[in-house]
Parts: structure tokens; C-alpha cells; sequence
């Protein structure tokens, strides 16, 4: 009997019923939680999210959870995703994670490129886009994270820094590759900080997102991709931002942690 789930079936992207960009509800743990939390969490939300259709659910968790929680949820509709990797498949890189190893605990998905890595252990563009490709290299769907910080904001460089992370993130990832992609908003100024982007602005950022992945790829490779909205998500504020058009779903940090809260925004649409 097979312990994990198989990754080819999990690009669903659009919604075989409706056509439609598939909704991506996504927890990221960042570095919380022991192993007997993890386990309890995995246990409550799988039950709670039993009756769930029509929503994609994910849950990034800190590398050696991995391997337990994808077992327990190996029946139910949530996934589990690494939080990085390491660009190259094997060797002397001590501490480093491989995307092969990944997969060989289950995840089926995993972050790159999220603000915390650029900011506090200096990742490039370059770097992020290794990783990218290494990711689809191990039949991994990336969360590929861009934003911009307040000052950027404020200086009105919003979409310099995301045409330049977009640009240097996929530079040489076929079109093959960018369909397996998720995209993630996540502006710096709005991590942990309790002030999310207006369902506007992420909706603006979105389109302007798409735009550029048009000019990369197509309008067909622009209008499948899922650009998911990242930045003190949580119960109250989820059902505005999912109004809008070009998001598609949201990464969570925070509120991801708490059952109640990370069941309230999967069932957003109650
Ligand atoms: P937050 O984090 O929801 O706590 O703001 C989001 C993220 O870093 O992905």
C-alpha cells in the first residue's frame, strides 16, 4: 500500500467542473510547533474538513513533521508542502534539503522564495529561480512568493520589484513549468504584522501579476496560473479578499496555526 499521495495528481489548477481557477487555501507554519502539536492539528483538521469540496487545502510544515503528518493525511483532501529546498539533488551541503527529499516524505508542494528567506538569510532572484526549477525538477508545484516592502510602496516601486522578481523567478521555466506554478502576492509590509492589503490593492497587484506572466508566456498561461494572496489573513478578512476576481486563494501564516481559525478561513465560503 502506498504511504503518500502521488504528486501528478494534484495539478488541478482549473477546476474540471467549472472551469474555473481552483481556490488554494494554504497554511504556512513558518518554524512553530513540536511534532505532538503537529500531530494533534493534522488529526483535528482532518476531521473538521471531512465534508470540504471545490477548495485545494495545504499545509507547508517545518521538515521533520513531514513524514508523520503526510501519513496521517494521506487519505483527506489536505496536502503537505515543504517551506524551502535546496537547489541541488544530493552532495556535501550540510543542513541542506533536497526536493527529491521532499518528495520522498509526501510533500507535494513546496515555498520558494518567501519574503523571510529573501529578507533575514538574503536569498536573491537567482537563487529563488534555482529553486524553482529544482522544485519542478522533483515533481514539486512551487509556491513561487513575490512582494514588495513598505518603502518600495511608498516610493511607488510596487511593480518595478515584482516585474524583477517575476522576471528573474522564471527565467527559464518552460511553459510546462509555470503551469505547475502558484504564485504568491505577499507583500512584505502586511507578514505578521496585522495590516493586510486592501482586497483591492492584493487585486490590483494580481492583475498587474498576470499582465506580466502574459508578456512572459500567454494569455492562456496568464489566465490559468493561481495567484494566491499572502499577508495577516485570518477569519475576518478572508471572504473579501476571495471576492475578488484574480485571487485565487491565500497563504496563511499566523492564522494557520490555530484549528478554529484555519478551519474558518477553508470554509470561507459558508
Ligand atoms: P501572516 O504570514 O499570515 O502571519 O501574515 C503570511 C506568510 O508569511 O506567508
Amino acid at each position: 500500500m502506498q504511504s503518500f499521495k502521488n504528486s501528478s495528481e494534484f495539478l488541478h489548477e482549473i477546476d474540471k467542473e467549472t472551469n474555473m481557477r481552483r481556490p488554494l487555501i494554504a497554511g504556512n507554519w513558518k518554524m512553530n510547533k513540536t511534532l505532538t502539536e503537529a500531530i494533534e492539528f493534522a488529526l483535528a483538521l482532518q476531521d473538521r474538513l471531512s465534508d470540504v469540496v471545490g477548495v485545494d487545502v495545504l499545509l507547508c510544515v517545518p521538515f521533520t513533521f513531514q513524514n508523520s503528518i503526510s501519513k496521517i493525511l494521506k487519505d483527506s483532501l489536505i496536502e503537505i508542502g515543504g517551506q524551502n529546498l535546496y537547489w541541488e539533488e544530493k552532495g556535501a551541503f550540510t543542513g541542506e534539503i533536497s526536493g527529491l527529499m521532499l518528495e520522498s516524505v509526501g510533500c507535494n508542494f513546496v515555498i520558494a522564495g518567501h519574503s523571510e528567506r529573501r529578507h533575514i538569510f538574503g536569498e536573491t532572484n537567482e537563487e529563488v529561480n534555482k529553486k524553482i526549477k529544482a522544485a519542478l525538477k522533483s515533481y514539486l508545484t512551487p509556491i513561487f512568493c513575490v512582494g514588495e516592502t513598505l518603502e518600495e510602496r511608498e516610493s511607488e516601486k510596487t511593480e518595478d520589484i515584482l516585474e524583477e522578481q517575476v522576471t528573474l523567478g522564471l527565467n527559464g521555466v518552460s511553459e510546462e513549468g509555470i503551469l505547475k506554478t502558484v504564485i504568491a502576492y505577499e507583500p512584505v509590509w502586511a507578514i505578521g504584522t496585522g495590516r493586510n492589503a486592501t482586497p483591492s490593492q492584493a487585486n490590483e497587484a494580481h492583475i498587474f501579476i498576470r499582465g506580466l506572466l502574459k508578456n512572459l508566456y500567454n494569455e492562456e498561461v496568464s489566465e490559468r496560473i493561481r495567484i494566491l494572496y499572502g499577508g495577516s489573513v485570518n477569519p475576518d478578512n478572508i471572504k473579501d479578499l476571495m471576492k475578488e476576481p484574480n485571487i485565487d486563494g491565500v497563504l496563511v501564516g499566523g492564522a494557520s496555526l490555530n484549528v478554529d481559525s484555519f478551519e474558518k478561513i477553508v470554509k470561507h465560503y459558508e
